[in-house]
């Protein structure tokens, strides 16, 4: 990505996460892009949509800002940054296709899309993954963890969604790093578990 426009992406995304406590902060967006332009690397995806797509891709998640549909935010930087508009519409195609609970499984249509997508479910899961989630619970006022409750709380978070990502990964150099990071949060789960109930 070319050197001014990551500078100035970073500064408006930095502003837009400013307040963010739920584990969408500006430093997730920074993880996503590394890690995408890495897997970009690898798959050899376009670097410029891998970028700009990561950049932008929790710009107008509707959990966080309630703009949401047609992508408002990001369609706004791609416009004042000179970003021709064919390939705004191909960062928004792939930003939309990126949630996991918009798609489920789905697979996104691009190979941009796969790479962004993998990045910001690597970062859902490993130490930083558990991190976010328990920071996530609390920004929404959700109960650690309820020994009667199948959902609704942060452990089973991991269940209903941290758990299965690994399996989901679209990129071989994804499946790869997911490999550890899974391994890590079952073994948290299990200590977690042990010391749960204080009777150990
Ligand atoms: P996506 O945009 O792929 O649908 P989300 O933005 O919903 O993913 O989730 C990003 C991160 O926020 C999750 O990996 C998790 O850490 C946290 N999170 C989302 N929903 C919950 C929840 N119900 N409980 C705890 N953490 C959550
Ligand atoms: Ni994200």
């Amino acid at each position: 990505m070319n050197p001014d426009l990551y500078e100035a992406a970073l500064a408006w995304i930095s502003g837009l996460f400013r307040e963010d406590a739920t584990g969408h902060d500006v430093h997730h967006t920074l993880r996503v892009y590394r890690t995408a332009m890495r897997l970009a690397e690898e798959e050899d995806a376009d670097r410029e949509l891998t970028g700009l797509a990561a950049m932008l891709h929790d710009a107008d998640d509707p959990k966080l800002f309630g703009t949401g549909e047609g992508l408002p935010n990001a369609r706004s930087f791609m416009a004042e940054h000179g970003i021709p508009a064919e390939t705004a519409e191909l960062v928004c195609t792939i930003i939309g296709e990126v949630s996991f609970s918009k798609n489920g499984s789905r697979r996104p249509s691009t190979l941009e899309g796969k790479v962004v997508q993998d990045a910001d479910r690597l970062d859902a899961i490993g130490a930083v993954g558990i991190a976010r989630t328990f920071a996530f619970g609390g920004s929404r006022g959700q109960a650690i963890h309820d020994p009667a409750a199948e959902t609704g709380t942060s452990v089973a978070h991991f269940h209903e969604k941290l758990l299965k990502l690994w399996d989901l990964m679209n990129t071989d150099g994804a499946k790869r790093i997911a490999e550890g990071r899974h391994r890590f949060m079952e073994e948290f789960l299990d200590e977690f578990m042990r010391e749960w109930d204080g009777s150990e």
